[in-house]
């Protein structure tokens, strides 16, 4: 099979259907859950009914008694777990309970209904200890973490904020919430685990099986080898389809622990256990609420002298996990005094996990919405309020940005979007119908996390472009064969993906929206590879695997990608009701690889900003640690009926200190600021300032 020389028709930046789209549109696209495996099994929990303490006495007879049942797996008969490299992940190692919910064992039986009846005739007692699940500022316990996520410092400090605060011509200080709020993708986590110790006399010759649905395998390669006690080489993960996880399938959970244990104790039978809407509010991670305090300075002009922005959030005493909510104040804007603080409280709570825009959601929420209360106070339109507090260079470190385009973004969409029309706040009446604009930034860094690998093949005439990798519903099937297929100069019909799989060279997960630009890095770097090698004539199995590269000096620069958020609320002066009418995202992202999976993860993210705004709350019982409205009767999320004319628009842009692809961060970025884009309309509409997400009705009346 040979290759034309003469350069084709470029695939980066063009529009490509989703290779995996029949699949998934005619139910036949195999997801974990429904791997055909022998002889399966089907484990259903036991999980703790207490906040905190001991399990005392497990009487499990009944259970053990009914016909099918095979296993009862609790601490006492649980398998060693080895190296402790997730205090969340080490279970059924002794009889402690650290939070509501929590595992304490598992029935397995023959069918799942066997399991989940046995599972309600184990007897349980407890010795209770005393608890607290209550988030509340002041708390004794209330901590400064060494680090908030993506390693970032806790504080920050530059200049005097007080002294500025004190002599500004105009000043805010205002506290925001946000609630706990639980992902749920449409597919909740399943796991099969299958533990084969039959195939040799070396304790090496164990292997693991897991059919699970995840982020890609990179995490879970990480934290099962050492925690099983088994050489990476000995797991197996397949994740070849997954049905959403907005962070939720990041990290491994404790729930493919106990399948897998359990596995062990049943050597060779499959073990199969998909969580049920409502364990989705329990051991899978949430975003923990926050208390957020900004205090802003201008001077006369509408310029920004001070920015402060406090945070205080809980965190599961079991498992420390602090959202980076203030540190995205440290790159928005201009001010000579500056400071951010992030505080823990230490709880009896489930741990916590990512959950899309960890962090730079919650905080900018507060900050996009203070800005536009200071911009009212200073009689400055929001987008000129910010437009003016344009930073030339990264305002804490200096860094010049690698691109930086918010006021593209905001100028845009202020045109496309009709921003002229927008009137004085409560001003624009139809009945019982008041209508509002409002307008809020978005911004999400480059975490550079860790070096990705790829591999091509040249094999039956085809290229074969491997890495482990994930498309959780992002498009990754689709956009990593039209970056292959131009970096190979080859007809994309040629290339054949292979990702999801944990057997392929090592990559980052599809997460922190890192998954395109890392992702297609190491594959551009293994294609130029591939044809210094072997030219365009390549013999059956030339075979090359690179790491992704970026240019050395990448990190002199402040590297983010940026966005603005206009909505277009009605709300109802007659029930208090919120309509998000228009909605409208205009983004500085990079290269834009394709622009229909693109649009489709711009929209997506908005929509679940929509969510978050008006409807997405865990309301968590302080005196027993739960959850109580954890399903979707009780736990809101938008309906189609809340999705209106929502749209993406994007700014021609190429990034290379991202990497080769030019590409930057799409994921998350869309639903960054959303809340504060509604909340500002709504202000807008009707003069009435929300700074509690969500803004349910009951706040505006
Ligand atoms: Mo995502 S919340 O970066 O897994």
């Amino acid at each position: 099979m040979t290759t034309s020389k003469a350069s084709p028709t470029p695939n980066i930046g063009r529009d490509r259907v989703r290779v995996d789209g029949p699949l998934k549109v005619t139910g036949t696209a195999p997801y974990a859950y429904e791997k055909a495996v022998e002889n399966p099994l089907y484990l259903y929990p036991l999980t703790a009914t207490i906040a905190r303490g001991k399990v005392n006495n497990i009487d499990a007879s009944a259970a053990e008694a009914l016909a099918g049942v095979q296993l009862v797996l609790t601490h006492q008969n649980a398998p060693r777990l080895y190296v402790k490299v997730d205090t969340a992940l080490y279970i059924l190692q002794n009889n402690e309970i650290h939070y509501r919910g929590q595992y304490i064992g598992a029935v397995v039986a023959d069918s799942p209904e066997v399991a989940r009846h046995a599972a309600s005739l184990v007897r349980l007692d407890y010795d209770e200890q005393p608890h607290d699940a209550e988030f509340r500022l002041g708390h004794p316990e209330t901590f400064t973490p060494k680090r908030v996520n993506a390693a970032k410092p806790a504080d920050s400090k530059k200049g005097d904020v007080e002294a500025a605060l004190a002599t500004a011509a105009h000043t805010l200080d205002q506290e925001y919430t946000t609630p706990n709020e639980h992902h749920n993708p449409i597919e909740p986590h399943p796991i099969i685990a299958i533990w084969h110790e039959d195939a040799g006399l070396l304790p090496t010759a164990t292997r693991l099986t897991l059919h699970d649905s995840n982020q890609g395998p990179a995490f879970n390669m990480l934290l099962l080898p050492p925690l099983l006690g088994l050489l990476p080489t000995q797991i197996e993960i397949l994740s070849p389809y997954v049905g959403g996880s907005f962070g939720t399938k990041g990290m491994p959970h404790s729930h493919m622990v106990l399948a897998i244990l359990a596995a062990k104790k049943l050597a060779g039978r499959p073990v199969k256990y998909a969580l049920t809407r409502q364990q989705m509010f329990k051991t899978t991670g949430f975003r923990p609420e926050s208390w957020q305090r900004v205090r802003l300075a201008a001077d006369s002009r509408g310029q920004l002298t001070a920015i402060a922005h406090d945070a205080v959030a809980p965190t599961a005493r079991l498992k420390h996990f602090i959202e980076q909510t203030a540190t995205p104040m440290r790159t928005m804007y201009a001010a000579p005094n500056r400071e951010s603080s992030h505080r823990g409280v230490p709880l009896d709570i489930a741990p916590a996990s990512f959950m899309r825009a960890p962090g730079e959601f919650t905080g900018m929420f507060a900050l996009e919405t203070a800005m536009d209360e200071l911009a009212e106070a200073c009689g400055l339109d929001p987008i000129e309020f910010r437009i003016r507090n344009e930073p030339v260079v990264d305002p804490e470190d200096d860094k010049p940005f690698s691109t930086r385009n918010l006021v593209a973004c905001l100028r845009e969409g202020a045109g496309a979007f009709g921003w002229d029309k927008r009137q004085a706040a409560g001003t624009r009446q139809d009945g019982e119908w008041r209508y509002g604009l409002g307008v809020a930034a978005a911004t999400y860094p480059d975490q550079h996390l860790f070096h990705t690998f790829a591999r091509i093949r040249f094999e039956g005439g085809r290229y074969k472009v491997e890495l482990q990798a994930a498309d959780i519903g992002t498009g990754a099937w689709t956009i990593l064969g039209q970056i292959a297929a131009d970096a190979l100069g080859v007809d994309i019909g040629l290339i054949d993906m292979e990702i999801g799989r944990s057997d392929l060279p090592f990559a980052m997960a599809a997460g922190g929206s890192m998954g395109t630009y890392t992702w297609g890095s190491s594959i551009m770097v293994a294609a130029v590879k591939f044809r210094d090698k072997y030219g365009t004539n390549p013999p059956e199995g030339a075979s090359v695997r690179a790491a992704g590269h970026r240019p050395k000096d990448f990190k002199k620069f402040s590297r983010h990608t940026f966005g603005a958020h206009f909505a277009e609320v009605k709300v109802s002066a007659v029930t208090g009701e919120v309509r998000v009418t228009r909605m409208l995202g205009v983004y500085a992202a990079g290269k834009i690889i394709n622009p229909r999976t693109a649009n489709s993860q711009f929209i997506g993210g908005m929509t679940m900003g929509i969510s978050a705004a008006l409807h997405e709350e865990s309301y968590l019982d302080p005196r027993f640690g739960h959850v109580v409205n954890g399903d979707f009767a009780g736990y809101h999320i938008a309906a189609h009926a809340d999705i209106a004319d929502v749209r993406a628009l994007w700014i021609d842009e190429f990034d290379p200190y991202f990497g080769p692809t030019g590409a930057k961060g799409i994921g998350e970025v869309s639903i960054v600021g959303v809340p504060a884009a509604i909340g500002n309309a709504i202000y807008n509409a009707t003069g009435k300032r929300l700074r509690d997400l969500p803004f349910t009705p009951d706040k505006l009346l």
